[in-house]
């Protein structure tokens, strides 16, 4: 009879003695005296498995032997503690099979003199203890979104990734032919995000976000995932609060669930309760003015700045009132100052820097009409997002998260591309 089959993470919490199959691939091998000991990976975890002779049946130990790293095996005998072994258990091999055989593992630490070498193989190095468990920190932020808006009552809706109106600015678009017209790939879906609060007051977006960054830096993909929400009636101030509770949602959801990623990682994460720090654009210039590192009233905040002021924190803070002239046209500005708008970056600490950006939008027509207008931008493809404001459209906000910047920060990743499976940048589209 065949024992039953359990994951790797099962089998460290059930009795001693207990009898497994388990299935799984070979990470590595060692042979000490007559004991072949491996370790064994399967999508929850790895653990320790030794051969001995008079346990394991003639054939297991045979093909233990021959294995390669990488092969896809299968596995029975029975869980035992051992303080020697990593994380104290084994598994006591009876029986072990090699369902698929790997050809020389490739990515050996002589092989890997670059960074490049293993984004190159990426569709292999994804296999990777630290990218394992940078994903699993990564599903766990967008879970933790999904649990967040749906207990508050967002409706999760969905929008086109193919596009003619831009939202950030034409600087980052991608083009395409669409059957002789010209049209985009989606930079956020805010702009559908603003058109679906009329039908459900509260919605939230989870979906790919593509802008042709023209720049090679440690933060940037050309392809990213945005969670974005908007919400009716409400001011910029509920809409910063929004954003403290769910990046609080998110930080304690990471921290108690993925203790082990984390782990692996060398990442202590400190919840941050809200409400977070906020600085004004202002006074972040006057500090970089102090600091020989200013730069012009009205520009956006140049990323050395925006490093060094995340550097001085150690928990998200906000940076607000921008000005309108480092924005996009849509932003809301303050009733005193039609110079300010009435927005906010939130900034991760640690140098990590901006994670997301939100605001009140414009619910006037004619005010819109005139940024429109005055931004030189194509009337004919925003006149959709003009034609709500004629329709009883209240004051709104809303915000985007990028979920590889939240990734990166709470996996304290140099690299943004780390963050993503298969990364888009500049310079790679493959795999
Ligand atoms: O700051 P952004 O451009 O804001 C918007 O797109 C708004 N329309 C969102 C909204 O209000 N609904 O992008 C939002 C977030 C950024 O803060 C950042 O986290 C992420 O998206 N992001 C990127 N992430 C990776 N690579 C890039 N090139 C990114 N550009 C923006
Ligand atoms: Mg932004």
């Amino acid at each position: 009879m065949t024992a039953q089959r359990y994951t790797v993470e099962e089998a460290f919490r059930l009795a001693d003695g207990s009898p497994v199959m388990l299935y799984g691939w070979i990470k590595s091998k060692s042979q000490i005296g007559g004991l072949t000991f491996a370790v064994l990976r399967d999508g929850t975890g790895q653990i320790q498995i030794a051969a001995r002779k008079n346990v394991a049946n003639a054939d297991a130990l045979a093909a233990i032997q021959q294995v390669t790293t990488e092969s896809a095996v299968s596995v029975e005998g029975a869980v035992k503690s051992d303080a020697r072994a990593p994380d104290g258990r084994e598994i006591q091999v009876k029986d072990f099979k090699i369902l698929a055989k790997s050809e020389k593992w490739p990515i050996t630490k002589s092989a890997v003199t670059s960074p490049s070498f293993l984004y190159d193989n990426r569709h292999l190095s994804i296999r990777g203890r630290k990218s394992i468990a940078v994903m699993k920190v990564r599903a766990e932020v967008i879970y933790a979104t999904f649990d967040f808006f749906i207990k508050r009552g967002f409706t999760l809706i969905s929008a086109p990734t193919i596009v003619q109106s831009a939202c950030e600015g034409g600087s980052t678009l991608f083009e395409l032919n669409y059957f002789g017209q010209k049209a985009y790939l989606s930079q956020s879906a805010q702009l559908y995000e603003e058109a679906a609060i009329f039908s459900f007051e509260k919605v939230f977006i989870f979906q790919p976000a593509f802008r042709a960054e023209k720049s090679k830096t440690s933060k940037h993909l050309t392809e990213f995932w945005m969670i974005e929400a908007e919400q009716a009636f409400v001011s910029q101030e509920e809409n910063l609060k929004l954003q403290e509770d769910l990046v609080n949602a998110i930080a304690s959801r990471v921290a108690e669930k993925r203790a082990k990623e984390l782990d692996v990682l060398g990442r202590k994460i400190i919840v941050p309760e809200p409400p977070f720090p906020k600085v004004s654009y202002d006074e972040v210039l006057d500090m970089a003015e102090k600091k020989g590192m200013g730069f012009e009233w009205g520009e956006d905040i140049p990323t050395n700045v925006e490093r060094e002021v995340s550097q001085t924190f150690d928990r998200p803070f906000f940076i607000t009132d921008y000005p309108l002239s480092a924005r996009s046209f849509y932003h809301m500005t303050k009733p005193d100052n039609d110079k300010v708008t009435k927005s906010a970056d939130l900034i991760a600490p640690e140098g990590y820097g901006e994670i997301a950006t939100g605001g009140e939008r414009i619910s006037n027509y004619d005010m819109l009409m005139e940024r429109v207008k005055k931004q030189e931008l194509p009337a004919e493809s925003f006149q959709w997002y003009l034609d709500l404001r004629k329709y009883g459209m209240p004051t709104h906000a809303g915000f985007g998260i990028g979920v590889e910047r939240t990734a990166r920060w709470l996996c304290g990743l140099k690299h943004i591309r780390a963050a993503s499976l298969f990364p888009r940048t500049i310079t790679r589209v493959n795999p």
